[in-house]
């Protein structure tokens, strides 16, 4: 028998994306919204197994696939298509892939998970097919799938401007300990930026210097979430999952995104750990995870 070339593959992680602060500082022509925020992602996400194959092929699996809309929507794929067209025009074959999806968080809710799918995929295709874009090549690509993507693709602290693509690395963030919470209840990012009342906020203003986790917390507490009044007036159960959050000890609490996932940041991943099974008996439909974020 002959022996069987080996089979290129690669897995990866498409982390939870959270926004530790939000503000909406403006509005461009074309109606994105100008944002100055502070990201930073979880160990916990989304898992992606990419494969060489005979055929194209997107399956998926996990506690939220069936949340998920038609496959041929899934930013997954318009993310594997983008690519396989921008190498064709360098020159570059590719061939066909399997790839599968583990859907392990909730969908629509502000934790970034499609764009942190695509991102991912971009990663491990790189990989599975032996390639790379050019720089100006890949940023366009990221950006043409969505704002959040550039960020997730990065996966590490940063801040971001612009309508998320003007990216600063922050290797002084600490890894926090956080619980996430979601009600369940899915969120549409556009609804919630025309429901803002006012677009015109500061910026996030100066960061410590340090990585000690009590001077990113004092500095934290003092900026926003320019989208939680909107989002909340529309899920009310975002200002209940916080005062859930603050009651089990966060030493600060606030929402993800356009919503509806909130986190708490707690001192150690332990105490994360029993408040977020605590809060998982309190509300047993609801989603709770505690998880660590990445550091630089
Ligand atoms: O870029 P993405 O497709 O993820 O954005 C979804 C929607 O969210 C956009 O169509 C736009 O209405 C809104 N958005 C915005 N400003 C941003 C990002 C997204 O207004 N910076």
């Amino acid at each position: 028998m002959t022996e069987m070339p080996p089979v290129t593959q690669a897995s990866e992680v498409a982390r939870a994306k959270i926004n530790l602060a939000l503000h909406v500082t403006g509005r461009r022509a074309d109606g994105y919204h100008l944002l100055d925020s502070l990201v930073t992602f979880c160990e916990t996400g989304d898992r992606l197994e990419i494969a060489e194959a005979q055929e194209n092929s997107f399956s998926v699996s996990g506690p939220f696939s069936a949340a998920l809309g038609a496959p041929t929507d899934n930013l997954v794929l318009k993310a594997r298509d983008g690519l396989r067209q921008r190498l064709a025009a360098a020159g570059i074959i590719t061939g066909p892939v399997a790839i599968h999806l583990e859907k392990n968080l909730p969908v629509a809710s502000g934790i970034g998970g499609g764009s942190a799918d695509a991102a991912a995929a971009l990663h491990g295709l790189l990989r599975v097919w032996k390639a790379d874009l050019e720089p100006q090549e890949g940023k366009a690509l990221l950006l043409s799938l969505g704002a959040d993507v550039p960020m997730c693709f990065v996966g590490t602290p940063l801040a971001a401007r612009g309508i998320g693509e003007d990216i600063t690395p922050l290797p002084q963030m600490p890894a926090m300990a956080l619980v996430l919470g979601n009600p369940l209840i899915g969120v549409s990012t556009p609804a919630i930026f025309k429901a803002l009342e006012r677009r015109d906020n500061p910026p996030v203003g100066a960061l410590p210097a340090l990585s000690d986790l009590g001077g990113w917390i004092d500095c934290l507490s003092a900026l926003r979430n320019d989208m939680e009044p909107a989002a909340t007036m529309l899920v009310p159960e975002i200002a209940t999952l916080r005062a859930m959050l603050d009651a089990e000890g966060a030493l600060l609490s606030r929402m993800s995104g356009s919503g509806a996932t909130c986190f708490g940041i707690f001192e150690t991943i332990e105490k994360a750990k029993d408040a977020a099974a605590k809060l998982r008996r309190q509300r047993p439909d609801w989603y709770f995870c505690a998880t660590s974020t990445m550091s630089a």
